[in-house]
């Protein structure tokens, strides 16, 4: 995470409890999932995650996203530290889609499954689509859903460009997308464009490192000014968009 963004991040940040939210589902939102004090049962992704931490096996991988085009070895290990939601954020997405209880979520970026495990145990009658460009990973990932006996979850070995405008056209019915993947400015625009102008209108958009990079931030603060952002959430993290016209519209900037 870029230091100067996050430390600006920490300096505007407020609300820190919801008490100063006024809309009644947004306020909802802070209680029980950003500040949630209610005991989730978390060990799904929590023990795949620990399982993949101890595997001291190398594989082949090719890179996608901002630094993609390049083939080399890694430890599933060390993989599994650098890539995988965990802690608060992935707690976070656990909660949130817990309290959405979405028809569909689509999740941008797999990786090893850690983050789609997360989803899944927050709302197991979901049926979760995630997207992963590198074959090898995406096997891994798959491995670990079997392993975990997780059948709500469809994993597609896929670049994100090449299949997203007939997924989405094929799923109208997402209403959760977590965009974790692919951190460039223009990406990031494109998939906000694309998601905010084709699902529908309660939709809820998660971007994850929005302060990676001059780019993802410069990103994130144009998708906050836009008109079909209504709510937004931020962390020195995570992005959250609201969609829905209903909501009064407003961005918080939240110490997580
Ligand atoms: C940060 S990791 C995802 C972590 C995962 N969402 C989690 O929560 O544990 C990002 C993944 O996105 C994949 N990725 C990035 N850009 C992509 C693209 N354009 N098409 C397909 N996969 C991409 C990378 O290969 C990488 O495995």
């Amino acid at each position: 995470m870029n230091l100067i963004f996050t430390l600006r991040h920490f300096l505007k940040a407020g609300y820190y409890n919801g008490h100063r939210v006024h809309s009644p589902n947004i306020f909802n939102f802070f209680k029980y999932v950003i500040f949630s004090k209610e005991k989730f049962d978390y060990s799904l992704a929590e023990n795949a995650y620990t399982t993949l931490r101890k595997n001291r096996d190398n594989i082949t991988v090719t890179t996608f996203g901002a630094k993609g085009g390049k083939t080399k070895d890694v430890k599933i290990s060390s993989l599994a530290k650098k890539s995988s939601s965990k802690g608060k954020y992935g707690r976070l997405l656990q909660r949130t889609a817990n309290f959405l209880q979405p028809r569909k979520i689509l999740e941008l970026g797999t990786s090893l499954g850690v983050g789609t495990l997360y989803l899944s145990a927050g709302s197991p009658d979901s049926k979760i689509i995630t997207l992963e460009g590198c074959t090898s990973i995406h096997n891994l990932a798959c491995e670990s859903f079997t392993n975990h006996n997780v059948n709500n979850i469809e994993a597609i070995n896929s670049g994100f460009d090449d299949i997203l405008e007939k997924l989405i056209a094929d799923n109208q019915d997402i209403d959760l997308v977590y965009i974790d993947g692919n951190h460039t400015y223009q990406a990031t625009m494109d998939y906000y464009e694309l998601f905010s102008r084709r699902l529908e209108s309660g939709a809820v958009l998660l971007f994850d490192d929005i302060n990676w990079s001059k780019g993802m931030s410069k990103a994130w603060r144009e998708i906050v000014k836009d008109s079909k952002s209504i709510v937004t959430i931020e962390t020195a993290r995570m992005g959250i968009v609201f969609l829905n016209p209903k909501l009064t519209p407003k961005h918080y900037c939240t110490r997580f």
